[in-house]
């Protein structure tokens, strides 16, 4: 059998990672989370003590790091110059600075390779693979087999973030609210390769649906694809 590709997309909140895991381990599956590659690279830069709000140095400073992800849905991995570095690009610090990050074309040119190579290396070993992103659809991997656009209403997905969000990067659900939405539209309103949703994707409006069928709706539209 042909390996079977799926690209995953669409703002924060709307379920994507949970839905994206979860279809790659009922269906065997590699699993690929290019948000955790931009977190990563946006770790680094504030590691070494790049300014991201300053796009030539970003520039000049991105293929420095070695990022590498595990592609196993059921342990997924991400290490930046082998440092395990899981937990760390989910805090607050990270999550306010990726999109400036992700908005530099080269960081994109950079990750946007790892990506593809990675996507066809996990496909023929495993016999496909779900990448979840924002511009998986429409650039990455624009022959994808299957094409979903997640999205869901703002109240949604601020309260989908704030329940995920613990100790110190908890915040008000008004706050949480407010930094997702700022986030995607830095994330929409960049020049290279914004968050859109592919011509030939299929919605998915996660906003009065449960987890499970969401993943059910993924996994049919996947298994009529094979
Ligand atoms: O999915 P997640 O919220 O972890 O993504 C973090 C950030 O990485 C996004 O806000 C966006 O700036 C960037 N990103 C991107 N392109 C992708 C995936 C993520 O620009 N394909």
């Amino acid at each position: 059998v042909t390996p079977v590709i799926v690209a995953i997309d669409g703002p924060s909140g709307t379920g994507k990672s949970s839905t994206s895991k979860a279809v790659a381990a009922r269906l065997g599956l590699g699993y690929l989370d290019t948000g955790a590659q931009y977190r990563a690279m946006t770790w680094w830069m504030l590691a070494n003590g790049v300014d991201v709000a300053d796009a030539a140095a970003v520039a000049a400073a991105c293929a420095k790091p070695s990022i590498v992800s595990g592609t196993d849905p059921l342990a997924p991995t991400i290490t930046v110059d082998g440092t395990d570095v899981a937990g760390p690009i989910r805090g607050r610090e990270v999550t306010s600075a990726v999109s400036a990050v992700s908005a530099v074309p080269e960081v994109r040119a950079r990750i946007t390779e790892l990506q593809r190579s990675l996507a066809s290396e996990t496909a023929a070993a495993a016999g496909g693979i779900v990448v979840e992103g924002r511009d998986i659809g429409t650039t990455v991997l624009p022959a994808a087999d299957v094409k979903i656009f997640l999205t869901a209403s703002p109240e949604a997905r601020a309260a989908r973030r704030s329940a995920e969000l613990s100790g110190a990067d908890a915040a008000g659900l008004a706050a949480t609210r407010e930094a997702l939405l700022k986030r995607d539209a830095a994330d929409s309103g960049r020049t290279a390769s914004p968050l859109a949703k592919a011509a030939d994707a299929t919605e998915v409006d996660t906003t009065e649906l449960t987890l499970e069928q969401v993943i059910e709706c993924v996994v049919t539209l996947v298994e009529a694809a094979r």
